[in-house]
């Protein structure tokens, strides 16, 4: 309420009457980590921590965009040609841009925005900010775009306005997240399934560690792991041409080619190929309400994005381990990696010892303190 009353004020100061409300959400991921765009299983949620907009139609071919974060406004045209200059504006910019690509009309808009999704801690500030502008201009403009549509509008942003070759993921749970419920995807069809999730009533808390780490070259290394994935496949193709994505592998094939190809490219795609699984496991051990189960596989998760993925960092195999010594029942690197949170499943009378020692033994190894998030599964894009 504080944050949709701190928009309308500067929405009033800015522009003078007063437009329309929506919100969008950030995501948690329980399992199945980069395994979206290698056509694999995730299972996401989207949070209770989000980004809002108010906005409305100005009349004009510009678009006019404060964001109270930043403190800072700009305005842009509409063309390929005004793409603007500072970082935050172009999410807004790109999600313009795709509508624009896909036959839908954008009129031009005033708008001002803020979001409580801590900005690099792997919970998807961005598809959160992409899909509340995706979800605010469909619905302003009356273009009557899909769903997904809108999720892979947020996709192509980062594709081609913000240079990270991301899945679909981030933005899927933006805009199908629903409260109390994660929701499982095939990132190859495009099924989906929700889960209803209340680790609550089982006894369990999930608790998100923020490193508060944040590694420069992320979007980089995180396109050359993409890379290594499709090298893998495309060898594979070569025996078995049904292998379009790698989550199409089996692990034996793999081996089959495990001279043909880097050594990297092998590890990774190991990874990727056990993960894809484990979504599955996971969530029949989740229906069993078998959490200690579940748990593990975050464990082995974990394992495989250290050292096999090669996406966690000193901070987050400490917290990883951490948890391991204190029976928490399952603990990983969560997102994309190089750097932000783990996600913990914790049987709630465990819950204030492990955080405790969490933030004492973190800030004493690195000498910064960790941030800690309790996150609650809610809603996504919607108009408020
Ligand atoms: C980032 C990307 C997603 C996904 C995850 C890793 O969050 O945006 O598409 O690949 O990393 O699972």
């Amino acid at each position: 309420m504080e944050m949709q009353n701190k928009i309308h004020q500067k929405f009033l100061a800015c522009f003078g009457e007063g437009g329309t409300m929506y919100a969008s959400a950030g995501r948690v991921n329980l399992i199945g980590e980069h395994t979206d765009y290698n056509g694999g299983y995730v299972f996401p949620g989207a949070i209770d921590k989000g980004i809002m907009t108010e906005i409305k139609f100005n009349g004009t071919d510009k678009v006019n965009l404060y964001s109270l974060d930043y403190d800072a406004a700009t305005s842009f045209g509409l063309a390929e040609e005004d793409k603007p200059a500072e970082a935050w504006a172009r999410y807004v910019f790109g999600v313009c841009r795709e509508t624009i690509k896909r036959g839908g009309k954008v009129a031009g808009f005033d708008a001002v925005f803020a979001g409580d999704v801590p900005l690099g801690a792997g919970l998807s500030s961005s598809a959160a900010l992409e899909s509340c502008f995706a979800f605010a201009i469909n619905d302003l403009n009356q273009n009557g775009i899909d769903k997904f549509e809108l999720a892979k509008i947020g996709q192509s942003t980062e594709h081609n306005y913000c240079g990270v070759k991301c899945g679909i993921m981030d933005q899927f749970a933006s805009c199908f997240g629903k409260k109390g419920n994660l929701i499982r995807l095939n990132c190859k069809t495009l099924e989906y399934k929700y889960f209803p999730f209340d680790p609550e009533a089982a006894g369990y808390k999930l608790v998100l560690i923020d490193s508060c780490v944040k590694h420069e070259l992320a979007s980089s290394a995180y396109n050359k792991r993409r890379a290594s994935c499709e090298n893998a496949a495309a060898a594979m193709r070569k025996n078995h041409p049904d292998v379009e994505f790698l989550s199409d592998a089996k692990r034996l094939w793999l081996e089959e080619v495990r001279a043909d190809i880097p050594e990297e490219d092998f590890l990774r795609a190991e990874y990727v190929i056990g993960e894809v699984q484990r979504v599955l496991d996971f969530c029949d051990a989740l229906e069993r309400g078998d959490y200690e189960t579940a748990g593990e596989m975050m464990y082995q998760t974990h394992f495989g994005m250290s050292k096999l993925y090669e996406v966690s960092c000193e901070e987050l195999d400490f917290l990883n381990k951490l948890a391991r010594k204190m029976d928490v029942t399952g603990s990983r690197v969560m997102g994309g990696g190089f750097g932000g949170c783990t996600i913990n499943l914790v049987k709630k009378e465990l819950y204030k010892p492990f955080v405790d020692a969490a933030v004492e033994q973190f800030t004493a190894k690195f000498g910064h303190a960790p941030k800690v998030y309790d996150v609650v599964i809610s809603d996504g894009a919607r108009k408020l």
